[in-house]
Protein backbone atom coordinates (compact mmCIF):
# COMPACT_ATOMS: atom_id res chain seq x y z
CA UNK A 1 0.00 0.00 0.00
CA UNK A 2 2.75 2.30 1.05
CA UNK A 3 4.62 1.43 -1.82
CA UNK A 4 1.90 2.35 -4.78
CA UNK A 5 0.95 5.59 -3.02
CA UNK A 6 4.86 6.49 -3.41
CA UNK A 7 4.57 5.49 -6.58
CA UNK A 8 1.35 7.48 -7.31
CA UNK A 9 2.73 10.33 -5.50
CA UNK A 10 5.95 10.49 -7.19
CA UNK A 11 4.24 10.51 -10.92
CA UNK A 12 1.83 13.40 -9.50
CA UNK A 13 5.41 15.27 -8.90
CA UNK A 14 6.44 14.10 -12.22
CA UNK A 15 3.77 15.24 -13.99
CA UNK A 16 3.14 18.38 -12.08
CA UNK A 17 7.16 19.19 -12.45
CA UNK A 18 6.72 18.28 -16.50
CA UNK A 19 3.24 20.63 -16.87
CA UNK A 20 4.95 23.20 -15.05
CA UNK A 21 8.45 22.95 -17.06
CA UNK A 22 5.51 22.94 -20.62
CA UNK A 23 3.80 26.28 -19.04
CA UNK A 24 6.27 28.30 -17.20
CA UNK A 25 9.25 28.94 -19.21
CA UNK A 26 12.32 28.06 -17.20
CA UNK A 27 14.07 30.95 -15.81
CA UNK A 28 10.97 33.17 -15.65
CA UNK A 29 8.37 34.22 -12.68
CA UNK A 30 4.80 33.53 -13.70
CA UNK A 31 4.33 36.86 -14.30
CA UNK A 32 6.35 37.28 -16.82
CA UNK A 33 3.83 37.91 -20.12
CA UNK A 34 7.03 37.65 -22.80
CA UNK A 35 9.99 34.96 -23.21
CA UNK A 36 12.69 34.49 -25.98
CA UNK A 37 11.55 31.61 -28.74
CA UNK A 38 14.25 29.94 -31.42
CA UNK A 39 13.09 29.88 -34.95
CA UNK A 40 12.76 26.17 -35.27
CA UNK A 41 9.87 26.51 -31.98
CA UNK A 42 8.32 28.99 -34.54
CA UNK A 43 8.53 26.52 -37.26
CA UNK A 44 10.91 29.54 -39.43
CA UNK A 45 12.66 27.68 -42.19
CA UNK A 46 14.90 29.52 -44.60
CA UNK A 47 13.90 33.38 -46.02
CA UNK A 48 12.40 33.04 -49.11
CA UNK A 49 12.56 36.43 -51.79
CA UNK A 50 9.82 36.96 -53.63
CA UNK A 51 9.04 38.94 -57.35
CA UNK A 52 5.35 39.95 -57.46
CA UNK A 53 3.98 40.83 -60.88
CA UNK A 54 0.23 42.69 -61.36
CA UNK A 55 -1.34 46.11 -62.25
CA UNK A 56 -3.48 48.06 -59.90
CA UNK A 57 -6.58 49.89 -61.34
CA UNK A 58 -7.41 53.07 -59.62
CA UNK A 59 -11.11 53.51 -60.87
CA UNK A 60 -12.68 57.10 -59.37
CA UNK A 61 -14.63 58.05 -62.47
CA UNK A 62 -18.31 56.22 -63.26
CA UNK A 63 -21.11 54.50 -61.18
CA UNK A 64 -18.74 51.74 -59.60
CA UNK A 65 -15.32 53.69 -58.64
CA UNK A 66 -13.28 51.73 -56.17
CA UNK A 67 -11.31 54.48 -55.24
CA UNK A 68 -13.48 57.41 -53.27
CA UNK A 69 -12.77 60.40 -51.99
CA UNK A 70 -13.49 60.67 -48.29
CA UNK A 71 -12.76 63.85 -46.48
CA UNK A 72 -10.40 67.10 -47.69
CA UNK A 73 -9.19 70.33 -46.74
CA UNK A 74 -12.01 72.70 -45.13
CA UNK A 75 -9.45 75.29 -46.66
CA UNK A 76 -9.73 74.54 -50.47
CA UNK A 77 -6.67 77.39 -51.17
CA UNK A 78 -4.66 75.30 -49.44
CA UNK A 79 -1.92 73.81 -52.77
CA UNK A 80 -2.22 72.85 -56.05
CA UNK A 81 -1.61 69.66 -55.13
CA UNK A 82 -4.88 69.06 -53.09
CA UNK A 83 -3.22 68.95 -49.96
CA UNK A 84 -5.58 67.27 -47.24
CA UNK A 85 -7.56 65.27 -49.39
CA UNK A 86 -8.25 61.61 -48.40
CA UNK A 87 -9.45 58.54 -50.69
CA UNK A 88 -10.53 55.56 -49.60
CA UNK A 89 -9.59 52.35 -52.17
CA UNK A 90 -10.89 48.72 -52.71
CA UNK A 91 -8.59 48.99 -56.21
CA UNK A 92 -8.50 45.29 -57.72
CA UNK A 93 -5.43 43.99 -58.76
CA UNK A 94 -4.96 42.35 -61.63
CA UNK A 95 -2.31 39.49 -63.51
CA UNK A 96 -2.17 42.10 -66.47
CA UNK A 97 -2.59 45.48 -67.36
CA UNK A 98 -6.14 45.09 -68.89
CA UNK A 99 -9.45 45.31 -66.30
CA UNK A 100 -10.72 42.29 -67.91
CA UNK A 101 -7.56 40.21 -66.82
CA UNK A 102 -7.11 37.82 -64.16
CA UNK A 103 -7.59 39.79 -60.48
CA UNK A 104 -5.24 38.26 -58.04
CA UNK A 105 -6.07 40.63 -55.03
CA UNK A 106 -7.35 44.44 -53.88
CA UNK A 107 -5.04 47.04 -52.86
CA UNK A 108 -7.48 48.28 -49.64
CA UNK A 109 -6.50 51.43 -47.72
CA UNK A 110 -5.84 55.22 -48.17
CA UNK A 111 -4.03 57.23 -50.00
CA UNK A 112 -3.57 61.11 -49.24
CA UNK A 113 -2.47 63.87 -50.49
CA UNK A 114 0.37 64.88 -48.01
CA UNK A 115 2.80 67.36 -49.95
CA UNK A 116 1.62 70.86 -50.53
CA UNK A 117 3.84 71.44 -53.66
CA UNK A 118 4.33 68.52 -55.23
CA UNK A 119 2.41 65.35 -55.75
CA UNK A 120 3.10 63.37 -53.26
CA UNK A 121 0.53 60.82 -51.57
CA UNK A 122 0.78 59.29 -48.59
CA UNK A 123 -0.03 55.21 -49.00
CA UNK A 124 -1.55 52.90 -46.28
CA UNK A 125 -2.83 49.88 -47.90
CA UNK A 126 -2.66 46.18 -47.62
CA UNK A 127 -3.07 44.10 -50.50
CA UNK A 128 -5.16 41.23 -50.05
CA UNK A 129 -4.35 38.38 -52.52
CA UNK A 130 -7.19 36.32 -53.26
CA UNK A 131 -5.27 34.04 -55.76
CA UNK A 132 -2.95 30.68 -55.43
CA UNK A 133 -0.12 30.38 -52.39
CA UNK A 134 -1.03 33.53 -51.26
CA UNK A 135 -4.44 33.42 -51.21
CA UNK A 136 -5.86 34.96 -48.13
CA UNK A 137 -2.45 36.96 -46.93
CA UNK A 138 -1.63 40.32 -46.94
CA UNK A 139 1.26 42.76 -47.85
CA UNK A 140 1.48 45.99 -45.75
CA UNK A 141 2.75 49.28 -47.56
CA UNK A 142 3.39 52.47 -45.93
CA UNK A 143 5.33 55.05 -47.90
CA UNK A 144 5.22 57.96 -49.95
CA UNK A 145 3.85 58.02 -53.24
CA UNK A 146 4.97 60.98 -55.43
CA UNK A 147 2.48 59.98 -58.89
CA UNK A 148 4.22 63.00 -61.22
CA UNK A 149 7.52 60.65 -60.90
CA UNK A 150 8.54 58.06 -63.10
CA UNK A 151 9.01 55.49 -61.00
CA UNK A 152 8.40 55.34 -57.34
CA UNK A 153 9.50 52.93 -54.35
CA UNK A 154 7.25 52.15 -51.65
CA UNK A 155 8.19 50.24 -48.45
CA UNK A 156 6.75 47.00 -47.50
CA UNK A 157 6.84 46.82 -43.88
CA UNK A 158 4.80 43.68 -42.61
CA UNK A 159 2.15 41.29 -43.98
CA UNK A 160 0.44 37.94 -42.37
CA UNK A 161 -0.47 34.34 -44.10
CA UNK A 162 2.51 33.57 -46.00
CA UNK A 163 3.37 36.98 -45.64
CA UNK A 164 4.79 36.69 -41.73
CA UNK A 165 7.85 38.56 -40.97
CA UNK A 166 7.40 40.54 -44.56
CA UNK A 167 9.80 43.14 -45.34
CA UNK A 168 10.80 44.66 -49.10
CA UNK A 169 9.39 47.19 -51.30
CA UNK A 170 7.11 48.22 -54.02
CA UNK A 171 7.78 50.01 -57.59
CA UNK A 172 5.17 51.35 -59.19
CA UNK A 173 5.14 52.45 -62.46
CA UNK A 174 1.78 54.28 -63.70
CA UNK A 175 0.96 52.85 -67.23
CA UNK A 176 -1.97 54.60 -67.83
CA UNK A 177 -3.68 57.52 -66.77
CA UNK A 178 -6.98 59.63 -68.20
CA UNK A 179 -6.91 62.93 -67.29
CA UNK A 180 -10.60 63.50 -68.03
CA UNK A 181 -11.88 60.64 -65.53
CA UNK A 182 -8.81 60.28 -63.42
CA UNK A 183 -8.53 56.56 -63.61
CA UNK A 184 -5.11 54.71 -63.87
CA UNK A 185 -3.65 51.72 -64.13
CA UNK A 186 -0.05 51.27 -62.20
CA UNK A 187 2.66 48.29 -62.94
CA UNK A 188 3.68 47.04 -59.42
CA UNK A 189 6.82 45.17 -58.90
CA UNK A 190 7.03 43.56 -55.15
CA UNK A 191 10.13 42.71 -53.83
CA UNK A 192 9.56 41.30 -50.42
CA UNK A 193 11.48 38.76 -48.04
CA UNK A 194 9.31 36.43 -46.20
CA UNK A 195 9.47 33.16 -44.72
C1 LIG B 1 -3.73 80.61 -51.83
O1 LIG B 1 -3.06 81.09 -50.68
C2 LIG B 1 -1.74 81.54 -50.92
C3 LIG B 1 -1.08 81.85 -49.58
O2 LIG B 1 -2.00 82.18 -48.60
C4 LIG B 1 -1.78 82.71 -51.87
O3 LIG B 1 -0.47 83.17 -52.11
C5 LIG B 1 -2.42 82.29 -53.18
O4 LIG B 1 -2.55 83.36 -54.05
C6 LIG B 1 -3.79 81.65 -52.93
N1 LIG B 1 -4.24 81.04 -54.16
C7 LIG B 1 -5.49 81.19 -54.63
C8 LIG B 1 -5.78 80.45 -55.90
O5 LIG B 1 -6.33 81.83 -54.06
C1 LIG C 1 -9.13 31.69 -51.55
O1 LIG C 1 -9.50 31.44 -50.22
C2 LIG C 1 -10.88 31.57 -49.97
C3 LIG C 1 -11.10 31.43 -48.47
O2 LIG C 1 -10.45 30.31 -47.97
C4 LIG C 1 -11.65 30.54 -50.78
O3 LIG C 1 -13.03 30.69 -50.56
C5 LIG C 1 -11.34 30.76 -52.25
O4 LIG C 1 -11.96 29.77 -53.03
C6 LIG C 1 -9.84 30.75 -52.49
N1 LIG C 1 -9.58 31.13 -53.87
C7 LIG C 1 -8.73 30.47 -54.64
C8 LIG C 1 -8.60 30.97 -56.03
O5 LIG C 1 -8.09 29.52 -54.26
Amino acid sequence: MAATSAVKLTSTIIITLFLSATFIPAGKSQESFERELSRQEMGLGRQKLSHLHFYFHDIVSGKNPTAVRVAEAAVTNSSVTGFGAVVMMDDPLTIGPEMSSKIVGRAQGIYASADMNNFGFLMVLNYAFTEGKFNGSTLSILGRNPVASVEREMPVVGGSGVFRFARGYAQARTRTFDRKTGDAVVEYNVYVFHY
